[in-house]
């Protein structure tokens, strides 16, 4: 099963992540956890979240680039449901051998992110890729769309099945 954690805090203004969504869904044994209309008071339910888990193969990490980070749900949702004991520590194996790819869209293009002596875009994702080694998951290449400001409808379109092309490349080489 794939996972797609998603977390936009404002899901019916999205332009690129709701077609990435549209175009991910048509695959079969995909499920998305929409964060933000899941926890509108960010009271998430912590078992509900590792249930979901714990039956996902390929975790996916879904969001808008904010202020070069995630949105605030996400960074909750992982300080609460990557729990100790859980997800690490002391018998904390419950991730141990998942796939977790990081989606993110970004309004800027190349030139917002190489700002001098910034080492540019692929830094971004390293806070998520530590989580994730930490807990014993394997980081999948990650997959962006950006200048998603300027983009057209047919050039989001074609991204959103690019990103859907990705998931089942991942199915092909993981399956059985
Ligand atoms: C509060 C806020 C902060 C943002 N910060 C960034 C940023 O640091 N870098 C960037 O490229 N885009 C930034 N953006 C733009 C969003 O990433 C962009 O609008 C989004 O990825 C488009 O996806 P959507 O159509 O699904 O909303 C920001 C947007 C908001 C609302």
């Amino acid at each position: 099963m794939i996972l797609i954690i998603y977390a936009h805090p404002y899901p019916q203004h999205s332009h690129a992540n709701r077609k990435m969504l549209e175009s991910a869904t048509t695959l079969p044994d995909v499920e998305v956890r929409s964060l933000y209309e899941l926890y509108p008071d960010f009271n998430i339910d912590i078992a509900a979240e590792q249930e979901a888990l714990s039956r996902a193969d390929l975790v996916i990490w879904q969001h808008p680039m904010q202020w070069y980070s995630m949105p605030p749900l996400m960074k909750l949702w992982i300080d609460k449901v990557l729990a100790h004991g859980w997800a690490y520590g002391r018998g904390g194996k419950a991730l141990h051998g998942k796939n977790v790819m990081w989606a993110v869209t970004t309004g800027g293009g190349d030139g917002h992110f190489d700002l001098g002596d910034h080492p540019g875009f692929d830094v971004l994702g390293q806070p998520l890729q530590a989580t994730a080694i930490y807990c014993g998951m394997s980081w999948q290449p990650n997959f962006a769309i950006h200048f998603t400001f300027v983009c057209d409808e047919a050039t989001l379109d074609a991204e959103a099945e690019q990103y859907k092309q990705r998931l089942l490349a991942w199915r092909e080489v993981n399956r059985g």
